[in-house]
């Protein structure tokens, strides 16, 4: 069956220089999971109106593109592999409560009562979320037949379109 053989090597081509240049789905999540904890740590630090306003516009951003794509790609597909009732559920839910709070803040000018709470609460939300995400479902993921690489690839893509559009807004 030589047609088998070639058409395999030339997906395991594909999928090579797929991950040469592009993070796998976990790698990609997993950088987004930094970048957002560093921005809810300067925003502890920031002391200026205007720099909590910056940082806060930041982290909304981030955060609904991350939870939209993660949403849109990843929880259904894990959900799928995984045969998962609880663990993406639960996502879904802490999702919500973080979503709540971007609204409470978004769009909001720094410094009135209960801001800093908020955004916060937010950080602290954010963080027990990543740490079960990261230690539970990644894992898991990971030890799934689910494709990474090209699910990462097409997380990417989604991304990027949807970072555009949030910032023409
Ligand atoms: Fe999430
Ligand atoms: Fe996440």
């Amino acid at each position: 069956m030589p047609s088998t053989t070639t058409s395999t090597a030339a997906r395991k081509t594909t999928a090579r220089r797929a991950s040469s240049k592009t993070p796998d789905a976990i790698a990609l999540l997993r950088a987004d999971h930094k970048k957002v904890s560093e921005l809810f740590d300067q925003f502890e630090k920031a002391r200026s109106t205007s720099r909590k306003r910056d940082l806060v516009a930041q982290i909304c951003l981030e955060l609904t593109v991350h939870a939209q794509i993660e949403e849109e790609i990843l929880y259904p597909e894990v959900q799928a592999a995984l045969k998962d009732k609880e663990l993406v559920p639960e996502a879904r839910v802490e999702h919500q409560s973080i979503k709540d709070l971007i609204a409470a803040v978004r769009d909001v000018e720094p410094g009135g009562e209960d801001y800093d709470a908020k955004v916060t609460v937010m950080g602290e939300w954010v963080k027990h979320h990543v740490k079960e995400e990261q230690n539970e479902m990644f894992p898991k993921a990971k030890q799934s037949r689910l494709d990474l690489v090209e699910m990462g690839e097409r997380l990417r893509q989604r991304k990027e379109e949807l970072m555009a559009e949030q910032q023409r807004h």
